[in-house]
């Protein structure tokens, strides 16, 4: 149905307008009660079994929503009655900023992948936080905020653009991330080196303390597909060395190479982020680099290419305590998170694995139980 759809409308329409529409009709739904009780109850069903806790929380199930879907946190509830067990809001940077000029998002219909060049498009760390503290929540959701850099920020004071957002927003959120991996920032992703990262990490999380005292807010960090792996080994020893809470892993990749594109190599050669099924094979192997170096110190969450339960139950076996998915969802529609819990569900209890939390990670450990790097 939702396929008979997408073919019919969706792709005939402007990526960007379809998202906006798609995520609209989300937002009214979720505003009439009726409507979203219903559309809850379909696509939401809570299943004991994946009760997850991480970071502190409780969370109805592993399964959330990747950053940049809602950049200004105004559907939380609507992304929560699609069945996310975690929204993440963001990328919202210091100032706000109208992002790169359009066309900025391309569909890649053949690899179920994305580009987007969006450019951190958002209302700001103000009016992004002035939302939260309004928002009167209907469903019980997690709320993450990522944050980002403002591009007319000189990367010299990319730091105090950071701890504005921190300031903002850190009361707000159930946890905070800082994005270091977009490749539509110039220089952000230089941030990723550890010279940079623990400067940077290091005052967002005092600015954190500062700002919020009657909690610890979590704090992690989100890398690129794109870095080396002794690039993200260190990324890991940064993040034990500050007390980090977590790692996601990971963002959009500038790679085009050997990833056996069959869309139309000219769409395929927009500049940008690639997202969806092209960039799975990569983030799992991040993420089980990060698992070899971090085992259960750190949250990981695995994102990238999560289209399926079994993907989903893949990242959770090398390592991934909570899972994220974004491009699966315009092709998957308003069923995929249902699906993924539904399949996870499936998939624990043909397992030997009495819980969610004994899954994470197994498939790293050898028969004595213990991790083996
Ligand atoms: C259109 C679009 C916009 C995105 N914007 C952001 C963003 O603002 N911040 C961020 O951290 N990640 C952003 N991402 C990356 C996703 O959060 C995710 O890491 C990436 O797409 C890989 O997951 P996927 O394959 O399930 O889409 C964006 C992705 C897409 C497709």
């Amino acid at each position: 149905m939702y396929k008979f759809f997408f073919d019919l409308v969706f792709t005939r329409m402007d990526p960007e307008k379809a998202h906006h529409l798609a995520f609209r009709w989300i937002r009214l739904a979720a505003r009439v009660p009726v409507l979203r009780t219903l559309a809850a109850a379909v696509l939401a069903p809570r299943y004991k079994e994946l009760r997850t806790e991480a970071l502190g929380l409780r969370m109805h199930g592993p399964f959330g929503l990747a950053a940049g879907f809602d950049k200004n946190a105004t559907g939380i509830d609507g992304m929560a009655m699609l069945g996310f067990d975690h929204v993440e809001i963001g990328t919202v940077t210091g100032e706000p900023q109208p992002g790169n000029p359009r066309k900025r998002l391309f569909r890649l219909v053949p690899d179920r992948a994305l580009i987007n060049r969006m450019g951190f498009n958002n209302e700001g760390s103000a009016a992004v936080a002035e939302r939260l503290r309004t928002r009167v929540p209907v469903f019980r959701t997690v709320v993450g905020v990522n944050i980002g850099k403002t591009k007319a920020v000189p990367e010299a004071e990319a730091v105090a653009d950071y701890v504005k957002s921190t300031e903002r927003l850190a009361a707000h959120a159930d946890y905070l991330v800082v994005n270091v991996s977009s490749p539509n920032t110039p220089g952000l992703r230089d941030l990723q080196a550890t010279e940079s990262l623990r400067p940077l990490l290091t005052a967002v999380r005092e600015a954190a303390d500062r700002a919020v005292t009657d909690r610890r807010v979590p704090l992690l960090v989100k890398i690129a597909p794109d870095l080396a792996d002794e690039d993200v080994d260190a990324v890991a020893d940064l993040a034990l060395e500050l007390g980090l809470d977590g790692i996601i892993a990971t963002n959009t990749t500038i790679a085009r190479e050997g990833l056996g594109l069959k869309s139309d190599p000219a769409l395929a050669a927009e500049t940008g982020g690639l997202s969806g099924a092209p960039v799975k094979a990569r983030s799992l192997e991040v993420l089980r680099r990060l698992y070899a170096r971090v085992g259960d110190r750190l949250v990981l969450v695995g994102v990238g290419g999560v289209e399926s339960a079994e993907d989903a139950w893949q990242r959770i076996l090398a390592g991934a305590t909570l899972v994220q998915g974004y491009s699966a969802l315009v092709y998957e529609g308003p069923f995929y998170a249902r699906a993924v819990h539904k399949g996870l569900a499936a998939r624990l209890a043909a397992s030997p694995y009495a819980t969610l939390a004994e899954a994470v990670g197994a498939a790293t450990r050898d028969h004595s139980g213990k991790a083996t790097a």
